[in-house]
């Protein structure tokens, strides 16, 4: 989370909303703590504490939609739960996609073939998870390869991988 969070304060400065970024890389995966988890599927169970909260709407979508998540939910049977929060498709929501796919689980940074590697290794491609990233892994990539273009463009360079 802190280097997801390092990476997402490196390239906010590209963003209009890079605050906002910020926050989201912060409490992105909050749903991994135990005492949230609720349905089990951290995106959604972070985004309803966040909302039970009062946290701004924008700020719990882009937690409940983070790194493509709807389509993990559907194979979780929870997809409606996650399609109420609508994924805002913008730059920032880019960025924060960005930055979890450029992180490893040791806050090691990671090329996006990296990091997607990484997860498939853990998981085994068989997976729940495995399967999910052979659905997501097309918008993962574009998301990321749009957010290097942004921030690349605003004169912030890319970060050392590996
Ligand atoms: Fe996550």
């Amino acid at each position: 989370m802190q280097a997801v969070a390092a990476e997402a304060r490196r390239i906010a400065p590209a963003l209009d909303d890079g605050e906002l970024l910020v926050t989201a890389a912060v409490l992105h995966d909050i749903g991994y703590a135990p005492t949230l988890a609720t349905t089990m599927f951290h995106p959604l169970d972070g985004a309803r504490f966040l909302q039970a909260l009062g946290m701004p709407t924008r700020l719990c979508a882009l937690v409940a939609r983070h790194s493509c998540a709807l389509k993990e939910a559907e194979l979780r049977d929870c997809g409606a739960d996650v399609a109420e929060f609508p994924d805002e498709e913008t730059p920032v929501r880019d960025a924060l996609w960005y930055c979890d796919m450029v992180t490893g689980p040791d806050g090691q940074r990671l090329t996006v073939d990296d990091r997607l590697a990484e997860i498939r290794n853990r998981y085994g491609p068989e997976s729940l998870v495995g399967r999910f990233l052979d659905v997501a892994q097309p918008e993962l990539v574009a998301a990321v390869e749009r957010t290097i273009g942004r921030y690349t463009a605003a004169g912030i360079p890319q970060p050392k991988y590996g």
